[in-house]
């Protein structure tokens, strides 16, 4: 299917923001209560959270653009030349910029990404610094099924790009099924490139989610935030608080908002009540072995080809092709 797109417009499928209300009040009325940790990135979201990827505290960013910048190269010859890359959540594009830059004549660029304003900024800027690749944005939750724009160009092979360790968002069975529809999405020759969060010492993980200077307790913090200024809700700011814990068993991170005091949030003609110590679990952040990792991409359909890593061992990049 072709979508018009004129120039430096993004195909837009932001999600309603009737979907936020559905969301939040299902979330709520789960035991335990859960609020999902896509609606972080609105836009005050989208800052904290390149706030976060500064702290000293938070190797993850940080440890994936070194790996980019120092093994970009290789890299690169493994993508192959011509391709169309298509981005998943690549939000500001620092990431994808570094990939580009290394690639060998890029034919196709395809950032999806949940945040408008920073898909617009970044679209823009990318058009000024490769003029020779075709750039077509889609704003849209990956999450759910999308469809493609249609290129102009000829490229050799659709190669999706997923970084940021944002996999480790969803639980391993639904990660597998997400990567089945990234397998069809890519086609028999296409391929993935990933970035995921390896397993390493507890203390390392939890000390990267509670940071000391409270950037991550705002960022999670903002879902309450948000839903007071869209959907009218009344949450308490003062009596709520933030706290990350590693949970070695699931190999994940687990980030709740907990209840001060005894209280009640009203959303339209909703009421929900919090117990003193009550738990909102906003996000998980599952952490891999790089075994498991492949194990479960290869439960998915993928092949695996190489990972790059750190030092420490902190991070991996991983590079698969869809399996024939
Ligand atoms: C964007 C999902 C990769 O899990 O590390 C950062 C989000 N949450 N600090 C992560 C996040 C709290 C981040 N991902």
């Amino acid at each position: 299917m072709s979508l018009p797109l004129g120039a430096g417009a993004v195909l837009d499928r932001e999600p309603a923001s009737s979907d936020f209300l559905a969301e939040v009040i299902a979330g709520l009325s789960n035991q335990p209560r859960t609020l999902p940790c896509k609606f972080f990135y609105d836009e005050r979201g989208a800052a904290l959270f390149q706030k976060i990827c500064d702290l000293p505290e938070y190797y993850v960013t940080r440890t994936e653009l070194q790996i980019l910048r120092l093994q970009g190269a290789t890299i690169a010859t493994a993508l192959g030349t011509q391709i169309e890359l298509i981005g998943l959540g690549t939000g500001a594009g620092t990431k994808t910029r570094i990939l580009l830059e290394e690639l060998n004549s890029p034919a196709v660029y395809i950032p999806i990404d949940i945040s408008k304003e920073q898909l617009q900024r970044s679209t823009t800027r990318f058009r000024e610094i490769f003029p020779e690749l075709e750039i077509l944005p889609v704003c849209a939750d990956y999450l759910e099924p999308f469809e493609l724009p249609s290129p102009g160009r000829v490229s050799s092979r659709k190669i999706i790009y997923f970084p940021g360790s944002t996999i480790g968002n969803f639980e391993p069975r639904a990660a597998k099924i997400f990567l089945q529809r990234i397998a069809d999405l890519c086609g028999k020759d296409g391929g993935l490139l990933i970035g995921v969060d390896l397993q390493k010492n507890p203390r390392v993980i939890e000390s990267a989610y509670n940071d000391s200077a409270g950037i991550t307790a705002e960022f999670n913090l903002n879902l309450l935030v948000r839903a007071n200024h869209e959907l009218g809700a009344d949450f308490d700011l003062n009596h709520w608080r933030h706290r990350a814990i590693y949970n070695a068993a699931e190999g994940r991170i687990e980030m709740h908002l907990i209840s001060d005091i005894d209280q009640v949030a009203r959303i339209e003609d909703h009421q929900f009540n919090f117990p003193a110590g009550e738990n909102i679990i906003t996000e998980f952040s599952y952490k891999y072995t790089p075994d498991g990792f492949v194990a479960l991409a290869r439960e998915a359909g993928f092949e695996f080809v190489r990972m790059w890593t750190d030092d420490a061992r902190l991070f991996g990049v991983f590079y698969f092709t869809v399996a024939k």
